[in-house]
């Protein structure tokens, strides 16, 4: 009997409408398009303001709705929902279980997963162990982040990275032998001072003090986390072409995390992959942490065919980083 494995089946995706320019940020830090453009690669991000929805959950939701809406599925037969996010609505209690009821999973059981910008590429790990266990069917897994809830907007070296938005995937049992192929997750707790957010936590509760020295704001030594992040995510993605076997040729996506272009284009590089089978949306969106994987799958949709060989990697605060190999699913 072949074994089971974890598919994506289904996806959606939602960004907030309104759209922060390279252009605006120049009237708000001093900064310049061109600056922004030849570090990062980035253009424009949306921001979710209060006029159209407010937290992390009502893009969660949108996107969760919009996978739903496309493929038609009975949301009561959703077994799990996974929520991964750094800008979860609140502390406690958990926004997978507000956004598993919001769309009607009355039959599921939820959690938040929290892993920075790695958050998605675990909770695909997470997902596609829980299929392959049998004991679960249908598994939605959400990355949604608002950063521009944890951003400074007089910090030019974070607020003109980050943006707003949230996609969803479908994880089902697929005796084709399509789905996840094979996983390699790390993490170096070394790396949290380079990236991390000081206080509202247990560590140093939210205070007068820590308003005033603006520590609930995300900070981040940039070079630092540029250089980790080069190395490791090339490393992973490596390490996942050879473990299975995949030449440059077989390879027919990379879907990076979209943190900084230059990243990205180091780890195709290493790969050795032609620069068109590299998902790229961070000219539109920023950096949206746990969203970005999913609102790749989301924009390339169209272009996937059953059985093409996908490298995800991701790198973020912790730090965190790794490589998943997928087979896809559906045409
Ligand atoms: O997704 C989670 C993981 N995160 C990442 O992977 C992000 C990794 N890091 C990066 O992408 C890059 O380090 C940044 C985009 C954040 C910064 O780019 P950089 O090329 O590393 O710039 P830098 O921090 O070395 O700064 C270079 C110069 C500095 O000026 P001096 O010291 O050379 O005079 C900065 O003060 O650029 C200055 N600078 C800016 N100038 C205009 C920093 N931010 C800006 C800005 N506009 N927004």
């Amino acid at each position: 009997m072949n074994k089971t494995t974890a598919a994506i089946t289904a996806v959606g995706a939602y960004v907030p409408k309104f759209v922060l320019t390279n252009k605006l940020l120049e009237t708000m830090v001093e900064t310049t398009d061109e600056w922004i453009t030849t570090r990062t690669g980035i253009k424009e991000r949306r921001i979710l303001k209060k006029e159209e929805g407010e937290g992390t959950s009502y893009l969660g939701i949108k996107a969760a709705e919009n996978l739903i809406e496309k493929s038609g599925i009975d949301p009561a037969e959703i077994d799990m929902v996974i929520l991964a996010s750094a800008t979860p609505d609140m502390p406690v209690a958990a926004t997978a279980s507000y956004i598993a009821a919001e769309i009607g999973a009355v039959n599921a059981f939820s959690y938040d997963l929290q892993a920075a910008c790695s958050s998605f590429l675990y909770g695909m790990s997470t997902a596609s162990s829980y299929i392959e266990s049998g004991r679960y069917k249908k598994i939605l897994l959400i990355g949604a982040d608002k950063m521009s809830s944890i951003v400074d907007y007089t910090d030019r070296t974070t607020c003109i990275i980050f943006g707003d938005g949230a996609g969803a995937v479908l994880f089902e049992p697929n005796d084709e032998g399509l789905g996840v192929q094979d996983e390699y997750l790390r993490t170096d707790g070394g790396g949290r001072q380079f990236l991390k957010i000081d206080a509202g936590g247990s560590l140093l509760p939210a205070s007068e003090e820590t308003v005033k020295n603006k520590q609930h704001y995300v900070f981040q030594d940039g070079k630092s986390v540029f250089k980790f992040a080069v190395s490791n995510m090339a490393d992973v993605s490596v390490l996942m072409m050879e473990r299975n076997n995949l030449t440059y040729d077989d390879v027919n996506w990379l879907v990076p995390h979209q943190a900084n272009m230059r990243i990205i284009n180091a780890t195709a590089n290493r790969m050795g992959i032609d620069e068109n089978k590299v998902m790229v949306n961070i000219d539109r969106y920023g950096n949206t942490t746990s969203a970005t994987l999913p609102l790749l799958l989301h924009d390339y949709e169209d272009k996937l065919k059953k059985g093409d060989d996908l490298i995800f990697a991701a790198f973020g605060g912790g730090f965190t980083w790794g490589a998943i190999y997928l087979k896809w699913a559906y045409n």
